[in-house]
């Protein structure tokens, strides 16, 4: 059986469905959804993950009515600032990733302290994807490496991806999408390429460490083969 994944991003989406269906407001959902969030950092930690990238809010999630975006950018930051003593001293290292220039000062200055105090941490590395998209990572990564080299007509992959904004991360291995949709919407896009795909019905809310235990056994009996053919993987594991 293969090793644990190394990286795993997650779509934490049904907050809203978990609510409704339950006949509560959507922001109940998020606020269990925050609840989750702790609940799946605490079993990354003991499984020895080294990277969890979760979704919280994409650049298309502004399209929501103007009340919703407003309380979950107060979940947010009061989530941020609760927690970050925690996951200091648990030795997590915060990054936050997106377009964060939309995001009013008390929130960008929560961000900045989180990250700030937990820079140079060991341990997890939890990444928060806000107001992210990966168009918007592709083009800014574009725009950075423009600036770098003026009038240059060539880059390589190696150029692009150095750029983007969770560089300091290996890609993914597993990408976990919860409430039963069965697409990407705009996350890591250049990432995603080979990691393997992880959809379940369950609710973010309900997502917990024996349904994540269920993601990564489902992610340890596959078979990477990064276009190689089955065969030739036999033979790599006999000469290693
Ligand atoms: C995911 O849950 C959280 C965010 C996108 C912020 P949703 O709010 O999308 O929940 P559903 O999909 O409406 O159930
Ligand atoms: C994706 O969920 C983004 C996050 C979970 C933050 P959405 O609920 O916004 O995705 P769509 O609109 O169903 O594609
Ligand atoms: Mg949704």
């Amino acid at each position: 059986m293969s090793a644990n994944p190394a990286h795993i991003a997650i779509i934490m989406d049904g907050n809203g469905r978990w609510a409704t269906s339950r006949y509560l407001p959507r922001v109940t959902g998020h606020v269990k959804g925050v609840e989750a969030v702790r609940g799946i950092v605490k079993a990354c930690m003991a499984r020895q993950i080294p990277y969890l990238t979760l979704f919280a809010f994409s650049s298309e999630n502004w399209r929501r009515p103007p009340d919703e975006v407003s309380m979950l950018m107060r979940l947010f930051v009061s989530a941020l600032e609760r927690e970050v003593g925690k996951m200091h001293e648990n030795n997590i290292r915060l990054k936050v990733v997106g377009d964060l220039s939309r995001f009013d000062a008390a929130l960008r200055e929560a961000i900045a302290n989180a990250e700030n105090k937990t820079a140079a941490n060991t341990g997890l590395t939890v990444s928060i994807c806000a107001n992210y998209g990966g168009r918007w990572d592709v083009m800014q990564a574009m725009g950075k490496l423009l600036a770098e080299r003026p009038g240059a007509t060539s880059f390589t992959e190696e150029d692009l991806s150095s750029q983007l904004a969770m560089s300091y991360a290996p890609e993914p291995d597993l990408f976990i999408r919860t409430g039963g949709e069965q697409r990407i919407s705009n996350f890591l896009l250049w990432q995603l390429a080979y990691t393997e795909l992880y959809f379940t019905e369950t609710y973010w809310p309900d997502f917990d460490a024996a349904a994540l235990d269920a993601a990564i056994l489902s992610y340890q009996q596959r078979e990477r083969r990064f276009g190689r053919t089955s065969a030739q993987l036999v033979d790599v594991k006999k000469a290693s």
